[in-house]
């Protein structure tokens, strides 16, 4: 039974008057006459937790998405207990709750600001099909309100008007409105009035969320089963949200190897070994750079997991060994299905210790996938997943895998009409057992886990690399993803970029799409407009089924190779630059990726911008997504930014038209910026880097860049050997001066930083480091000024 609408049910239940309250510490409990409770949690001063029951207690407490390193603590609470209602405030709140209806507004504390408001709140209707309740909620929205994030779902950034279902699905070849696909994260972050807010509605059953859709000034969200228990964050900051939503589900455990950053090869399937070969030394001979060349399901034996096809790889450990010698890592796949075999040991020993699932009444879950037959661990059970994790020792200390790709894990099952388990499945859910009805949506995200502490147990003390299909809130600690079986179309790259800012602002940043399209084949422009944008993307791969035709850098013509490379090798050098971006996600949960509106809220003009965006902090990226474009029309947020290509200086704050042909895209970087650059090299770590660039873009006023560095792998950043530097730009009519702080115990590999000074207004007369003057043919003036300084400068001034 689909709820289609939150309303439309007669069935429909209210909470009745409050009679009681009871403070425990961070925790508010609310009694109504009808057995429904009201339990608000203080987490922080701008985060709150309402959970709901209606039979007069709260079952067990347990959530997959929270994670045990969320921040918490406030610094004010208050609670006033008036005629009408309580009042509930911290330093950052005033949560208001009705004593009559129970319903809930909360304001800013500081201007009274009403930021949030319950329409009819909490209510309920009686599930006679399964027991437990449909839970909803509803609230109100206002004219000129904007909602966005919701994970990858492949539309309007602006999810306004529109309504949408959380059900991780197996969606081959998805178009524009598509939903649910392959992820469910039940968060979004509202904006009105300049002030944003965020609602994680942390309920795994089938969810909805109905944004101003069904009725105008309502938005709503509901669920099959389980609780109304949603968390509500206050900015006023877009950006403030996003990190308070991303503290509380977890930022990734750790960095990422920078090689993951790097240009990835696949393809459904590059096979046998040969094939494997062929396509990597064309990187070399061609000298494109990549890090990463993938084995889709051919390389097992009859589609085993942790098994080998020995016809077309004799020897995986010295293919692997090989490849790696050529400076690429090999990453294989793994998919939840196991083989029905009883000769196949992960089979035998899964049925011995009965780690599969089973349906309601005690028969396996069998369903067919790649292998034919399955079953299919029940990645619930703690034990499931350490079993797991062991199984991953030969495949990553032997064989030397570098990374695990996770794929098919929403569950997908073939040829069943809901591509997935029946509802009745049963899984041990930590503890708590259900049916699948509740853990479908983190069977994949749990997947994962297992596997991600699999890899980070095998290869240690280097770092795990791991890719998921499918995610629940929380996934991102574990594992980077892309969006799925798109298809080589105009429209798939408008959606690849819009599901990559959203996943952005969903808390899950490491994210990409299949570049070129999974299904069918793009022509060479396609492609290239492809790569132009996948260079921006955190997670940067070329992917595709090998039914349509190749899809390498060299496929098409030689035009395409040669913007390819060249635009490769901006991703390589600009590596240092969004490894620092990485390292602020990781550390504070920033998104690396900025829609305009995140990046300036106050501006309306943002509130609907799809295609712009901010990579990192100070670079602004636009695609083209159109063929035989030489150009497009743009919005330019506001300040000032250089074009990247000619230097020339722009005024944000309004649309303008910006020449790209096919060699080209819209690229800006915002003036006072510090970009830090490496070389190019085919791989990371191929060469020694002694020096790093500085593209300093002179600006008349200040602005902060950073520059993380650490040993680009392994676990020593997290003991302090880091290095970051804060740099401060300051420019006056007549001088420039950069200031350079430093924190961190890592001594870093390069030496001397090169810089380049763009936009300098004067000529230099003058040049002063840590208080001394130095000479004058040390600068090079070439179209900008450039001049190589020791990496441990505290103070450079210019002067004219
Ligand atoms: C479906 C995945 O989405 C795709 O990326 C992969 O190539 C195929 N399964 C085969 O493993």
């Amino acid at each position: 039974m689909i709820v289609n609408t939150e309303l439309e049910n007669k069935g429909n239940q209210f909470p009745s008057k409050i009679i009681d309250f009871k403070k425990d510490v961070d925790r508010l409990y609310f009694y109504t006459n009808n057995d429904v409770i009201l339990q608000i949690t203080v987490v922080r001063d701008s985060v709150l937790r309402f959970r709901y029951t209606t039979v007069g207690n709260f079952d067990n407490d347990f959530s997959y998405a929270i994670t045990k390193y969320a921040s918490t603590g406030y610094n004010k609470l208050e609670i006033d207990d008036k005629k009408d209602k309580y009042i509930v405030t911290t330093s950052k709140l005033r949560c208001e709750i009705s004593k009559e209806s129970l319903r809930v507004s909360i304001f800013d504390a500081k201007d009274n600001t009403l930021i949030n408001q319950d329409e009819i709140g909490f209510h309920w209707e009686e599930s006679y099909q399964f027991g437990g309740n449909i839970v909803k909620m509803s609230k109100v929205s206002n004219d000129g309100e904007s909602y966005y994030g919701l994970g990858d779902k492949p539309n309007h950034l602006n999810l306004k008007g529109k309504r949408y279902t959380n059900w991780v699905t197996d969606s081959y070849a998805y178009g524009k409105d598509t939903d649910p696909i392959y992820k469910s994260i039940p968060f979004y972050t509202g904006l009105h009035h300049g002030k944003a807010y965020g609602v994680f509605f942390d309920n795994t059953f089938q969810s909805f969320f109905d944004f101003a859709n069904e009725r105008r000034n309502v938005t709503s969200f509901w669920a099959q089963g389980g609780e109304m228990n949603y968390y509500f964050f206050y900015g006023p900051k877009m950006t403030d949200v996003v990190e308070s939503y991303t503290d509380l589900t977890g930022k990734p455990h750790q960095l990422p190897p920078m090689w993951a950053l790097g240009f990835h090869q696949c393809k459904w399937s590059y096979y046998p070994e040969s094939k494997v070969k062929e396509i990597t030394s064309t990187f070399r001979k061609l000298q494109i750079p990549c890090d990463a060349i993938y084995l889709d399901i051919d390389y097992m034996d009859g589609f085993r997991c942790f098994t080998w096809n020995k016809e077309h790889f004799p020897d995986p450990k010295r293919m692997v060994k090989e490849l790696e010698d050529d400076g690429f890592k090999t990453v294989a796949i793994i998919d939840p299905g196991i083989k029905i075999d009883k000769h196949y040991s992960v089979f035998k020993e899964g049925l011995e210790k009965d780690y599969f699932c089973k349906r309601a009444d005690g028969a396996y879950m069998k369903g067919k996938v790649w292998p034919g037959e399955c079953y299919f661990p029940d990645f619930t059970r703690p034990e499931v997943r350490d079993w797991w994790s062991g199984l991953f020792k030969e495949l990553i200390e032997d064989v030397g895998i570098k990374g695990v790709w996770n794929d098919m894990n929403e569950p997908a099952v073939m040829e069943v009409p809901n591509k997935t388990f029946p509802d009745d499945v049963r899984h041990d859910y930590d503890g708590n057992p259900c049916s699948h009805r509740k853990a479908h949506n983190i069977y994949g995200m749990q997947m994962a886990r297992a596997t991600y502490h699999g890899l980070k147990k095998f290869r240690y003390p280097k770092r795990p690399f791991v890719i998921t299909r499918a995610a629940y809130s929380g996934t991102q600690r574990y594992t980077s993803t892309w969006t799925g079986d798109n298809v080589a179309t105009w429209e798939h790259l408008w959606i690849a970029n819009i599901q990559a800012q959203r996943m952005a602002m969903s808390g899950f940043g490491f994210a990409g799409s299949d570049i070129g399209g999974f299904a069918e084949q793009p022509q060479g422009e396609l492609f290239t407009r492809w790569i132009q944008l996948g260079i921006f993307h955190p997670f940067f791969r070329v992917h595709s089924s090998g039914d349509h035709g190749d899809q390498e850098p060299w496929a098409f013509d030689e035009d395409v190779t040669d913007i390819v490379r060249k635009f490769i090798e901006i991703r390589y050098q600009l590596l240092p630059y969004l490894y620092t971006a990485f390292w602020n996600y990781v550390d504070h949960g920033t998104p690396m990726l900025k829609s305009l509106v995140l990046y300036d809220q106050e501006d309306v003009q943002t509130h609907y911008r799809t295609d712009e965006f901010i990579f990192g902090e100070h670079i602004l990226a636009c695609p083209i997504l159109e063929p035989n474009a030489k150009g497009r029309r743009m919005y330019l947020p506001r300040g000032s930014w250089y074009n990247y290509w000619t230097d020339e200086v722009v005024k944000g704050g309004k649309e303008m038209w910006v020449d790209a042909d096919i060699d080209s895209m819209p690229i800006f970087v915002k003036e006072g910026a510090i970009i830090p650059k490496y070389p190019i090299q085919q791989y990371v770590g191929e060469k020694k880097i002694t020096e790093i660039t500085l593209d300093v873009y002179y600006k008349e006023g200040k602005e902060n860049s950073e520059l993380f560095s650490d040993a680009n792998d392994g676990y020593d950043y997290t003991k302090g050997r880091y290095s970051l530097r804060n740099f401060t730009l300051t420019g006056r009519k007549d001088e420039l001066i950069i200031n350079q702080f430093k924190e961190g115990k890592y001594i870093t590999e390069y030496e001397t930083f090169k810089i380049n000074i763009h936009g300098l207004p004067f000529d230099i007369n003058e040049i002063e480091l840590d208080n001394q003057t130095i000479s004058l043919e040390q600068i090079k003036v070439n179209g900008t000024h450039s001049i190589v300084v020791d990496k441990n400068f505290s103070e450079l001034h210019f002067m004219a």
